[in-house]
């Protein structure tokens, strides 16, 4: 009995869970394709279909014809438009959301029809449109609709560029022409178009669109077909509707899906260059893999790939459900875009001053990792995404680019959201924040010698691998090295001693140690309660490693404004001293190759500061490489001389003759002044052969210069 009773409430259960999901799902349905807004994302829509199918999979009594597993896109919207039947079916298709997916897929369609040719191309994440061509001329564009019946957008069809009037016929290098067919793409806008339109919008004050997909249904989809003939849409075909003749040629071609693709180009129309035929799981899987790896660098959005059988005798043969073929799957990518909740906004200070928002967000599964936080950059974008505390927001992560906060979901707001506002005081210290320039974006604290914030964001990016590269030297030492005031400034860091460090609870050892079996045997001495621990040991060794790392590493480490790996070797290179970069004038270090003016002045102004130059004078006392390490062994012939090499020459490189220069004492710059005491001239050298000759400074060809370096003062100079 009690079975009994428990299969009733089952089915009670999954009844009213059907119901809800039928609403919902219909419910999402008329937002993404009868607004263009949806306000779910398509993974957590596809979630609602799954579940959908999984349910009506165990109680089949509660399949109905018109239940959304039985159809396709969203019917019933009143939009302006006429509606049109279609002449065939518009279809949708099933997904595979992993490869077993697929494989299921193949094992059903081997069963059926053996093992059979597939071709693999991209799924265009856009909107499906049918276009009529009557003896070849294009007669009508609609939208899917409901599949059966759809949209029609003909006025807007005809603004799309690449949708031919008239289909090219045998005549013209084309194929033959039916007397009706229905020719069936994604209309889309391509991803360069779609940022270009954005970088508009925002250069005019207006709100970006949040995604190319939704961007061009509203574009296709306009009842003025002036508007849509200025939005950049295009359109890549790949099935066919109806196809009636008047005598049907034998043209072999449309016996299978790529022969179609054939056609298609033939005719005129634009076909995916991405089409690959497959054949095998393996290959399969590598195809589907390649195109995941490549999502990136097609001209549209893909948020998959679709499979389809070639051959169009088994495709018939397999034929199809209510919704979808059977001879045909769609292979669902991992969802770059999510949606969540922006929970909090945090304010951080950076080692350059600088204070940026972060969202604080739900943590969130988007590409392949757990997001909880994303940087909204500065107020002012905070300001433009238009995102308040409590949003759903959509979250992107595409490719290896850094998590994204796109904006807010407005549809999915119910009033509880909160507008936020900039703090106009540090995060860190309390300091009063300013803009460096009128209209800066940026907000600054000043407070950039004492901020615990900056100093402890400064002393790890000293530590981090593109800088000094000290292991131990972390966030977390950073932080404990400032809080615990054992450092006031970076100033201190190489003069740092084991005392120092037993202040601080990270670095101390609480309780007696106890040794492992591996120590023990390797000879270590154990260390009592209140020492220093390892980890603490380990740091003073790393420190005393890092004096001796290359000078370029050194000025990275400074903090600079600026002042990258590129420009700090540029500057090394050069200049040769820490001493020289100090000394040189504004003009001197814009003269240097990869730094220009903005570097320059901001090398001089960060020098003028006091405690800056400390900084140099600490290190460079405790022992700090402040100098290009200098080869004992090359005699510093070149000592005191300012050269500038100038076009192609054989025995070196650019930064060869730049390094023959500076071991042998000398400066190599890169442009010609009145104290340049030599100018290399190799083959093709241009306007700095030229100044020397005008300001007289002497020429050297390679061997002479060869020559010099070996201590023989050139004779006279090439004329
Ligand atoms: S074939 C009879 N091929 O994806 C088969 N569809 O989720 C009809 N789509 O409704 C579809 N790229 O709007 C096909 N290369 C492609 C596609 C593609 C995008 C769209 C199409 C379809 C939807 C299903």
């Amino acid at each position: 009995m009690a079975y009994v009773n428990d299969a009733i409430a089952d089915a009670t259960v999954a009844r009213v869970r059907h119901a809800e999901l039928v609403q919902e799902i219909e419910e999402h349905r008329a937002r993404y394709y009868g607004d263009d807004a949806p306000i779910l994302s398509d993974a957590e829509y596809d979630a609602l279909e799954r579940e959908l199918r999984a349910l009506e999979e165990r109680h089949p009594e509660l399949v109905e014809p018109d239940s959304p597993t039985q159809t396709v896109g969203s019917a019933g919207v009143e939009t302006g438009f006429t509606s049109v039947r279609h002449r065939e079916r518009m279809m949708s298709l099933d997904n595979a959301f992993s490869l077993d997916d697929v494989e299921a897929w193949l094992a059903r369609v081997g069963k059926e029809a053996g093992d059979q040719q597939l071709v693999c191309e991209p799924k265009i994440d856009g909107l499906s449109l049918s276009l009529t061509y009557e003896d070849g001329t294009l007669v009508r564009g609609v939208t899917r609709g409901d599949g059966t019946t759809g949209e029609d957008v003909t006025a807007n069809v005809l603004t799309i560029a690449g949708i031919p009037r008239a289909l090219r016929g045998p005549d013209d290098g084309g194929a033959a022409i039916p007397s009706v067919v229905e020719i069936r793409g994604e209309v889309y806008m391509p991803v360069r178009e779609f940022d270009r339109l954005n970088e508009r919008l925002l250069a005019e004050g207006k709100p970006p669109y949040a995604n190319p997909r939704n961007t061009a249904a509203g574009s296709l989809r306009q009842k003025n077909p002036e508007v849509t003939a200025e939005r950049p849409l295009a359109l890549t075909t790949y099935a066919l509707g109806a196809l009636e003749w008047q005598e049907t040629p034998p043209d072999p071609r449309f016996k299978t899906q790529h022969g179609i693709y054939e056609v298609l180009e033939a005719w005129g129309l634009p076909i995916s260059e991405h089409v690959r035929a497959v054949r095998g799981a393996e290959a399969i899987a590598a195809t589907l893999t390649d195109l995941e790896n490549r999502r990136h660098r097609l001209v549209h959005e893909i948020d998959g790939a679709v499979l389809k059988v070639d051959d169009r005798a088994v495709q018939a043969e397999l034929g199809s459900t209510s919704r979808a073929p059977r001879w045909a799957l769609a292979y669902k990518f991992p969802p770059e875009e999510v949606h969540t909740t922006l929970e909090d906004i945090g304010v951080d200070v950076g080692r350059t001053g600088r204070v940026t928002p972060y969202g604080i967000m739900t943590p969130v599964k988007v590409a392949g990792s757990t997001v909880t936080y994303a940087t909204l950059h500065n107020a002012h974008e905070v300001k433009r995404k238009g995102v308040m505390l409590g949003d759903t927001v959509v979250l992107r992560k595409a490719g290896d680019v850094i998590p994204e906060i796109v904006g807010p979901v407005v549809a999915a707001r119910t009033g509880k959201e909160r507008e936020w506002t900039m703090p106009t005081t540090c995060p860190s210290c309390g300091t009063e924040l300013y803009e460096q320039k009128e209209g800066d974006k940026d907000l600054r604290c000043p407070n950039a010698r004492a901020c615990p914030g900056q100093l402890a964001d400064r002393i790890a990016f000293i530590g981090s691998r593109g800088a000094l590269d000290i292991e131990v030297l972390g966030e977390k030492a950073a932080v404990a090295l400032v809080e615990t005031g054992v450092l006031a400034t970076e100033a201190g860091l190489f003069d740092l001693t084991e005392d120092d460090l037993t202040r601080i609870p990270m670095f101390t050892l609480k309780v007696d140690e106890n040794l492992s079996k591996a120590q023990r045997e390797a000879g270590e001495t154990p260390r009592e309660a209140g020492a220093i621990t390892r980890n603490g040991s380990k740091l003073l060794d790393e420190l005393a490693k890092a004096r001796t790392q290359p000078l370029w590493r050194v000025v990275v480490s400074l903090s600079i404004r600026h002042v990258g790996p590129t420009a700090s070797r540029a500057l090394a290179t050069e200049l040769g001293s820490m001493d020289a970069i100090r000394a040189a004038s504004a003009e001197e270090l814009a003269a240097v190759e990869g730094v220009g003016p903005v570097i320059a002045e901001s090398v001089r102004e960060w020098f003028e500061v006091d405690w800056h130059r400390e900084i140099v004078e600490r290190w460079s006392a405790a022992g700090v490489r402040m100098a290009e390490e200098k080869d004992e062994s090359i005699a510093q012939t070149l000592e005191g001389l300012t050269i500038v090499a100038t076009g192609t020459l054989e025995g070196f490189s650019r930064d060869g003759i730049k390094e023959a220069i500076i071991s042998r004492g000398g400066k190599a710059a890169s442009s010609v002044s009145k104290k340049t005491d030599y100018v290399v001239v190799g083959a093709n050298a241009g306007s700095k052969a030229a100044k020397a000759e005008d300001l007289g400074v002497p020429v050297l060809n390679e061997q002479q210069f060869v020559a010099l370096c070996e201590g023989i003062a050139p004779q006279d100079s090439v004329e």
